[in-house]
């Protein structure tokens, strides 16, 4: 709900409130962000007070001592007349000044979002406030708008910039969001990291002076991404006020939280101003990105069930939007570049026998891709490998009974490749200067229309002729030397090369909503909201050894949901860290997401057969809830644990994965905790899991009936056929016993296995089923 008062302003969701008010002078004051307040709770009494004139401030009227712009918490702020914390404008005005004093104008409310021409947005809002600020010397004026989504808990906001005047503007600097609030010890929570690392959680505290979060690779990166938190300095997974912050963008992003001596805290999030510079004429105008809000006194999970909400309800669109995702097989960590047909044929095979639903067939299907040197731009197929073409191998594919998808890597290209010998002008580089690469490849440059309608026409004509229902979208380096031939001005560059991606995608695939995408970019360089309102699932990282996928599924569960999160099981020693980890845990943490299976199913021995089987049958029954259950962060007590639940709408449901990473020696008790479910009676039970006969090495004379040699053949032979069982256990219980936790049966130490001991060692898991007694019945 919107309530535009004569000088304030009233958003409220369901459970928050968001408050603004005009000051005398026409500013914008940030009043109030929290739980939703009373219908009679007024601006006056929320608002800060200012009854003294702080020393050195410079004042914004000579006849009123207590109004300094520095010592305020602004809705949005200048350069230039007082407020010296950074602003989130810094443009070059027609008198060629950096000052602007941009006061209210007029305002609007209008019923849903309100959609941009070139950028996506946040879709199915319930009202949007549009606010009209006007610079006091020039006809340039800020809309800021804000869309509120009331069951999601979530406030977005973005500004557009007009020039009405006759003159040329440059804007350096153009955020989407400015807001202040009083400081409550803000602790400041990213996600950061690298290739296969991506998404590792952060927390600092949001000190005196500005910290900043940002991005500079040309997309939203694996080293900083666009969400981040800021929490008071208790908060924890259930208690706590959290307020959470994303941008719907892929490109550059800024975000900065500074901290002024009179305890204000600022939040900015935008564009990065870096090598940004945007000449807007007299009458263009420019839109920034979209950005999101949260607010929740119910500590981290209670942000991230908002963030999940407004993604699953309002950021996915098309097809696939609340659908069941399938689980699919994707040949890379099994064949890299070196397959054919008869290779792919019998995976695919293999992946039907064990339940998988869709084949993806990834890099080095076309031209000279034998290996990363070679091919990217040519998307023929190559026939050596696929002799009868795409078309014919799709359809083998189709008659096993699978969906086929492909991998494309689109906005990329070899020197080595037909597409750069006829074009070498499409890549991105410099004439005077040699180029830099990245897995020896160079950037399309998308901001050339020719690109663009290039790509379109080649990625369109083979998904059109192979039928092709689900595409992986990769992007595999960083972009550097930023220039484009077809721009006058290269600080546009960045920001117009997402404009291209956008509008590729945009051609391509509105017109095929029956095709999932998944995009990737490395893995998760690219998690961002701005390739979810085009791609229902992304790629979350290249690392499936899932003691670090705990890691970085952990980090991204803070922002995005599980049905946003591409995650397989693949071989151990896993090929990013040569880490051995067991199966289950494999797809203990793959369930978490959209599963899907990564590696030579040929190699599998019988009784992985079977597990593998088992693993997929499990995860279709229970697909809904683990790809749209409310999600819980479980808190653990001890260091070596992790543990995730998820929760099925009607609450009578919950699934919880409890890893051990490292094991200790003679661990004490554990408990599991059942939260988010509905008062009643409950079944917990584990799901029955395999213990492979050679985990326990030279153990296994304590464990067989007779001795084995641990390097003999029956010993092999046996670890083939058959497996051991893990514990399993089951009670039954209230709602209320779960949510206090249930002790678990022990760990092995050493000796004494039997089936009430649970055999965890390092990297161990288990999955527990919590079902209400009637679900059991039925
Ligand atoms: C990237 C992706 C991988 C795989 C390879 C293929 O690294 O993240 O999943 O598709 O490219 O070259």
């Amino acid at each position: 709900m919107i309530t535009a008062g004569k000088t304030s302003f009233r958003l409220d969701t369901e459970h928050t409130t968001y408050l603004i008010r005009k000051t005398k002078y026409g500013h914008l004051e940030h009043v109030y962000y929290g739980n939703l307040l009373d219908k009679e709770d007024d601006v006056e009494a929320l608002a800060q007070k200012r009854s003294i004139m702080v020393g050195s401030s410079v004042l914004y009227s000579k006849d009123d001592d207590v109004y300094s712009l520095d010592s305020m918490c602004l809705e949005w702020s200048d350069n230039g007349r007082g407020d010296y914390r950074h602003s989130p404008t810094e443009f070059k005005m027609p008198d060629n000044s950096f000052v602007t004093d941009f006061v209210y104008e007029n305002h609007e409310v209008v019923e849903g979002s309100v959609p941009m021409e070139n950028l996506p947005t946040a879709y199915g809002g319930d009202k949007t406030l549009k606010i009209t600020l006007k610079d006091k010397a020039y006809p340039i004026f800020i809309d800021l708008y804000y869309t509120v989504f009331e069951k999601t808990n979530v406030i977005s906001r973005r500004a557009v910039v007009r020039n009405e005047g006759n003159a040329p503007i440059t804007m350096k600097r153009i955020m989407s969001i400015s807001m202040d609030m009083p400081d409550e010890c803000f602790q400041m929570y990213t996600l950061d990291g690298g290739w296969i690392k991506e998404a590792n959680l952060h927390k600092r505290p949001a000190s005196y002076g500005i910290t900043m979060n940002s991005s500079t690779t040309g997309a939203s990166s694996n080293r900083h991404n666009p969400a981040f938190l800021l929490a008071e300095a208790d908060a924890n997974e259930d208690y706590g006020s959290v307020y959470a912050f994303n941008m719907i963008y892929s490109g550059n992003h800024y975000s900065i939280v500074e901290k002024n001596e009179r305890d204000y805290v600022r939040v900015c999030m935008g564009i990065n101003p870096h090598l940004f510079e945007w000449v807007l004429s007299p009458g263009e105008k420019f839109e920034t990105p979209e950005c999101v809000m949260s607010y929740s006194s119910q500590g981290f999970n209670g942000t991230s069930h908002h963030m999940h909400d407004l993604i699953n309800e309002h950021i996915i669109r098309g097809d696939y939007k609340k659908k069941e995702r399938p689980i699919l097989l994707n040949n890379w960590e099994a064949h890299f570049f070196a397959f054919n047909e008869g290779k792919l044929l019998r995976l695919a095979k293999d992946a039907k026998k064990l339940g998988i639903e869709l084949f993806v067939l990834d890099d080095g299907w076309f031209g000279e891709r034998n290996n990363d040197k070679a091919g990217l731009g040519d998307y023929k197929v190559n026939p050596k490998k696929l002799p009868e073409g795409m078309k014919a191998f799709a359809d083998k594919i189709r008659n096993l009974g699978l969906d086929f998808g492909l991998w494309f890597e689109p906005e990329m290209v070899n020197e080595n490749s037909d597409l750069y010998s006829s074009h070498p002008e499409y890549a991105i580089k410099l004439q005077n200067r040699s180029s830099v690469f990245g897995r020896n490849q160079l950037v399309l440059d998308l901001c050339q229309k020719e690109v663009r309608d290039y790509i379109v026409k080649q990625v369109s004509s083979i998904l059109d002729e192979a039928e092709i229902s689900y595409v992986k979208w990769d992007m595999n380096r960083h972009i550097a030397e930023a220039f484009s031939k077809a721009l006058q001005n290269q600080g546009e560059f960045y920001h117009r090369y997402i404009l291209g991606l956008y509008e590729v995608l945009k051609r391509i695939f509105e017109p095929r909503p029956h095709i999932l995408l998944e995009s990737c970019s490395s893995g998760g360089n690219r998690f961002d909201l701005g390739m979810l309102c085009f791609s229902p699932q992304i790629w979350t990282s290249d690392d499936t050894d899932p003691i670090e996928r705990i890691k970085i599924q952990t980090g991204l569960s803070y922002f995005y949901p599980q049905s946003t999160l591409g995650a397989h099981v693949s071989e151990a020693p896993h090929q990013q860290t040569l880490r051995e980890t067991p199966l289950a845990t494999r797809f203990h943490a793959a369930c978490f997401g959209c599963l899907g299976y990564e590696l030579d199913l040929k190699y599998l021995t019988p009784e992985q057969r079977k597990d593998i089987a088992e693993q997929i049958a499990f995860y279709k029954q229970y697909r809904k809830i683990f790809q749209y259950g409310s999600f819980y962060r479980i808190k653990s007590y001890k260091p070596n644990k992790v543990i995730w639940e998820t929760v099925s709408e009607d609450k009578e449901t919950a699934l919880t994965g409890f890893f051990q990473i490292l094991a200790t020696a003679a661990e004490s008790s554990d408990k599991l905790k059942v939260i988010g479910l509905k008062k009643g009676r409950y079944t917990i039970r584990t799901r029955p899991q395999k213990l492979y006969v050679e985990r326990f090495g030279g153990l296994i004379k304590h464990v067989a009936p007779v001795e084995l040699n641990p390097d003999g053949v029956i010993m092999r032979v046996a670890n083939r056929h058959y497996s051991l069982k893990d514990c399993v256990e089951t009670y039954t219980c209230s709602s209320e016993a779960l949510a206090a936790g249930i002790p678990l049966c022990e760990q092995f130490i050493g000796t004494g296995y039997h089936d009430k001991v649970r055999m965890l060692g390092d990297f161990g898991s288990n999955m527990y089923i919590t079902e209400k007694e009637n679900i059991q019945q039925k």
